[in-house]
This record gives C-alpha cells, sequence and structure tokens, in this order.
C-alpha cells in the first residue's frame, strides 16, 4: 500500500477511511472532536494563502532556456555567458503592478519582467520590468510612490489625486509616464512586449576591467498593443487574459522568445557621460551606445504548480554571479536589500531551499537552523567559520567584487540633473507618430479627468509644457482646460 499513490492519507501519512462525512456523535451529530483528519483539513486551509507580494501581486510565470548566440566574454566572465551555444535553464514571471493577485490583467501598468537564470555558479535574477526607465530614482520614495498607486486609506478605491499629486511633485516621473502612457501601456500579450533590466549594472572580466551595462529584452513576436477601450472590455469579461493567452501558446507548442542584446559603457565613460548613467529614469540613446546581441531566451515549460512555482518564486536584484554586479544606482542600491527582505516575511528564512528558487548549483553555506530547515540543516557539517575543517568551504578571493573608488561627503544628495524633460521631449517628438502623440495625450487627458483637488492638473501641464509645449496643449484642449498663463510666459 505504501507505494500505492492512490490512496488517501493525512499529512502525517496515515490512510483516511472517509473523506466525505464528518465522524459525529450519531448521524445527527454534533461533530466529535476526535475526526483528527477533519480538523487536520480545516486548519491547514486556513494556512493555504501567503501573504501576497506588496507590489507585482498577480503574474504569470513559465520555464525556459537562454543561449549564448554572440561572444561577449570580453566584457564579462561570467560563466553562463561564457560561450556562443551554451543554454542556462530559467524561470521567468510577468506581472503587473499595482493590482491585487486578483486584480485584471489589461490595465495599464508597467508588467514585472523578472528572470532567474540558474547558472552554475549560483542563480543569477534579473528584475526588471518592460520599460527602460522608472518613476523615481531614489529607493526613499519607493514607498510613498506605491501608496499612490494603491487604494485611498479611506475610500479604499484607487485615487487619481494622490497619483497625480505625487507624479506632478516628481518630474522626475515624466519619462516613465510618458511611456505608461503611450500605447505600450497596454501590451496586447506578455508575448508581444519588450523587457528590460532598467538600471545600470557592472560587468567585470577575467582580466577585472569594468563595463556598465543596461539589458533589452527584444520579443521575438513583435510589439502588439491593445486598444484602451478593446482593454477595458477584456478586463470585465476575462480578467485573466494574459495568464490565459501566455499558458495556452506554450501549452500548444507556440514557445515566445526574446532576443537579449545589451549596451555597453567602458568604466571610465561613466565619469563624463551626458547623462547620469545610473539615473534610472534616463536611458542611454542608441546612437551614444548601440545594442549588441547576447542570446536568446525561449519560454517552452509551464509550471506544473501555480502556487510551487510562481507564487513563490522569490526574485531579487540581489543575486549577482561572478561577473555581474551592482552599479551605484541609487534605486538599485534600495532594491538589494528589499526584496529578500520581503522573500523572507512572504515565504520564510528558508525560501531559498523551496524547489523553484534552489540554484542548481551546490550552496555550501554557514547558515543553519530558521522555519521549515527541510534539507538536512548541514548535518552534522561545521556552522561557523574561520574553521580548520580542511573540507568546509572556503572563500574564493577571486571572486571578491570589483573594487571602485568613492569619494564625496556623506549627505543627503540630490541627484546633479534636473533634466526630466529631453529624453520624454525626444519619444514624443522623434519616436512617436502624430497617432500615437493623439493616443498619449488622450490617455494622459482621461486619466488626469479624474483629478479633483486644486492645483494638481496645472502643476502637470506646466511640467508637460517643459517637455513639449504641444503635448501641454494638446492634453489641456482634451479636458477642457487651459494652460496656465504663467506657465507660457516663461
Ligand atoms: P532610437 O530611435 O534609437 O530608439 C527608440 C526606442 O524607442 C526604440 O528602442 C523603440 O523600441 C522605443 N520605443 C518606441 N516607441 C516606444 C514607446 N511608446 N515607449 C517606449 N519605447 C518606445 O532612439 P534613442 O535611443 O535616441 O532614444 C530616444 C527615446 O526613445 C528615448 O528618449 C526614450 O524615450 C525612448 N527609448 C530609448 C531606449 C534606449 O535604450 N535608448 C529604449 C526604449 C525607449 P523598439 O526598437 O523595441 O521598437
Ligand atoms: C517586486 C520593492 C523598484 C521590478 C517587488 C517587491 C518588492 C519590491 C518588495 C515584492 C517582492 C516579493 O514579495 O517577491 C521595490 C523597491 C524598489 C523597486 C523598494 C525601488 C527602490 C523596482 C524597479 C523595477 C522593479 C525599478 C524594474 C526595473 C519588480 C518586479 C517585481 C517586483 C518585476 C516582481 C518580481 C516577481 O515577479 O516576483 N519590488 N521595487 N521594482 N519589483 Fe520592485
Amino acid at each position: 500500500m505504501s507505494q500505492d499513490k492512490r490512496y488517501l492519507t493525512t499529512a502525517s501519512g496515515a490512510p483516511v477511511g472517509d473523506n466525505q462525512n464528518s465522524i459525529t456523535a450519531g448521524h445527527r451529530g454534533p461533530t466529535l472532536i476526535q475526526d483528527v483528519h477533519l480538523l487536520e483539513k480545516l486548519a491547514h486551509f486556513n494556512r493555504e494563502r501567503v501573504p501576497e507580494r506588496v507590489v507585482h501581486a498577480k503574474g504569470a510565470g513559465a520555464h525556459g532556456y537562454f543561449e549564448v548566440t554572440n561572444d561577449v566574454s570580453k566584457y564579462t566572465k561570467a560563466d553562463f555567458l561564457s560561450e556562443v551555444g551554451k543554454k542556462t535553464p530559467m524561470f521567468i514571471r510577468f506581472s503587473t503592478v499595482a493590482g491585487e493577485l486578483g486584480s485584471a490583467d489589461t490595465v495599464r501598468d508597467p508588467r514585472g519582467f523578472a528572470v532567474k537564470f540558474y547558472t552554475e555558479e549560483g542563480n543569477y535574477d534579473l528584475v526588471g520590468n518592460n520599460t527602460p526607465v522608472f518613476f523615481i530614482r531614489d529607493a526613499i520614495k519607493f514607498p510613498d510612490f506605491i501608496h499612490t498607486q494603491k487604494r485611498n486609506p479611506q475610500t479604499h478605491l484607487k485615487d487619481p489625486n494622490a497619483t497625480w499629486d505625487f507624479w506632478s511633485l516628481s518630474p522626475e516621473s515624466l519619462h516613465q509616464i510618458t511611456i505608461l502612457h503611450s500605447d505600450r501601456g497596454i501590451p496586447a500579450t506578455l508575448r508581444h512586449q519588450n523587457g528590460y533590466g532598467s538600471h545600470t549594472f557592472k560587468w567585470v572580466n577575467k582580466d577585472g576591467e569594468a563595463f556598465y551595462i543596461k539589458y533589452h529584452f527584444k520579443t521575438d513576436q513583435g510589439i502588439k498593443n491593445l486598444d484602451p477601450k478593446v482593454a477595458d472590455e477584456i478586463a470585465g469579461t476575462n480578467p485573466d487574459y494574459h495568464i490565459e493567452d501566455l499558458f495556452n501558446a506554450i501549452a500548444e507548442g507556440d514557445y515566445p522568445s526574446w532576443t537579449l542584446k545589451v549596451q555597453i559603457m567602458p568604466e571610465a565613460d561613466a565619469n563624463n557621460y551626458r547623462y547620469d548613467p545610473f539615473d534610472v529614469t534616463k536611458v542611454w540613446p542608441h546612437e551614444d551606445y548601440p545594442l549588441i546581441k547576447v542570446g536568446k531566451m525561449v519560454l517552452d515549460r509551464n509550471p506544473e504548480n501555480y502556487f510551487a512555482e510562481v507564487e513563490q518564486a522569490a526574485f531579487s536584484p540581489a543575486h549577482f554571479v561572478p561577473g555581474i554586479e551592482a552599479s551605484p544606482d541609487k534605486m538599485l542600491q534600495g532594491r538589494l536589500f528589499s526584496y529578500s527582505d520581503a522573500h523572507r516575511y512572504r515565504i520564510g528564512a528558508n525560501h531559498e531551499t523551496l524547489p523553484i528558487n534552489r540554484p542548481k548549483a551546490p550552496v555550501n553555506n554557514y547558515q543553519r537552523d530558521g522555519f521549515m530547515s527541510h534539507d538536512g540543516n548541514g548535518g552534522g557539517a561545521p556552522n561557523y567559520e574561520p574553521n580548520s575543517f580542511s573540507d568546509a568551504p572556503k572563500e574564493t578571493p577571486e571572486n571578491k567584487i570589483h573594487p571602485f573608488e568613492v569619494s564625496g561627503f556623506a549627505d543627503s544628495a540630490p541627484y546633479d540633473s534636473d533634466d526630466h524633460y529631453s529624453q520624454p521631449r525626444a519619444l514624443f517628438r522623434d519616436i512617436m507618430d502624430d497617432g500615437e502623440r493623439d493616443r498619449l495625450m488622450e490617455a494622459f487627458a482621461g486619466h488626469l479627468s479624474g483629478v479633483t483637488r486644486e492645483g494638481i492638473v496645472d502643476r502637470q501641464l506646466e511640467n508637460f509644457y517643459k517637455v513639449d509645449p504641444e503635448l501641454a496643449e494638446g492634453v489641456a484642449a482634451k479636458l477642457g482646460v487651459e494652460v496656465p498663463a504663467h506657465v507660457k510666459e516663461q
């Protein structure tokens, strides 16, 4: 009987005699506390939910592989990028940002694009979005920003006043909100969108030379977006439209893929580049740093179990491998703390040992114990260092970080540049055509029409005016208001 998967057991493995009728005193009850199977079933059910992610709660996941197609070994010693043809298993989770676990897929929101590469040197997580920039550039503003994207503390409704109050007072958001309100703000499917690492990262080669990097995953399916009206209808009729599309495509063998490209900046260029290369509200124009091909990511396997693989997946920007490091980007630095902290709260101190998170490389360290330590807990091996055991894990000095120089006074320092305008202007003026410009202004006006608190719309129109007067005038006209006179006089 012990090999037979078809007989029902309790969690402790005892066969269950009846799974339909509780044990009662007489046929009419009451129910006896002696029915330990019933008690276990009710108690386990009460504990089925872990806290949903505080952001990016709704998502879809898929397994696949990454294959190197171009030699980038002169820029990084990362083993998984070391030779053309090398394949690395990976897992991806796509998500919306602001909505809860059951929210609709086809809303206007950035999409998370979180990739876990199971490399032979440990897991490398690239936790990006489908946008190349972000709303803010200092981690200290993140909790406030997210509060404005979530629900009003009194009404429990989404709150355009809070959203636009924050954005209009944080003009560094202009680039990201222009992308968000453009056609790409509502992708047709998760397959028809690009992904970006957004931040600048550091690559280090075998000779100890460093390069700053930006990652771009370009969709091989082509970009496709949803008309906002169609998206609204789908949100009402099939809120899980994107999750369903991805699952079905993979199930039918129509495997989506992306071409990974990077922009590469030699370390020394960072000192005098025309933009702060660590400011996540800025891109590096392609004419300065062209895209260089690295490889191909293919999604070819659906998860077997959503909770085990997608809900319990823990992606962290702090998961690096030798040859890939953090840059000084102040947002990225904050994220290096936030994610693993969230995972310890959300799924526990030993979340790294769950099958979806467990590296395929050996894990040897002196961390022990904690809730749900289920993998032998290091057995009788030493749990401290330094130690005199020749077979105990030792540090590898060749994997120390690439040293970099820092200088200046410790201070609550703002960024040097206040140019929040030239890059959204390039997008608005040079990249978008007339139709897309009009749809952008329509989307801005639609969202701003929910703002009722005085001063917010005028402040945002002033910000738009600095991007491009046509943008401000166009949004104002669609809202039926005027751009304030003092703005035009500046
Ligand atoms: P390029 O003409 O070389 O590139 C324009 C980029 O814009 C392409 O990567 C294109 O993506 C992307 N794009 C087109 N429409 C949109 C949209 N609605 N939302 C977001 N991205 C879009 O120009 P530059 O490199 O000089 O950059 C000009 C502007 O383009 C930037 O200020 C920025 O706003 C935007 N951009 C730049 C990126 C960069 O890394 N340089 C990345 C993404 C956007 P695709 O090729 O996939 O169609
Ligand atoms: C999820 C914090 C900025 C992309 C999360 C989570 C936290 C968080 C706490 C939930 C993690 C979990 O419970 O598993 C922050 C902070 C930021 C920041 C503090 C700024 C300082 C960004 C940026 C990007 C991004 C700039 C993209 C470039 C994501 C993605 C997820 C996520 C994709 C979902 C990961 C998954 O699928 O599990 N973020 N975030 N975040 N964040 Fe951020």
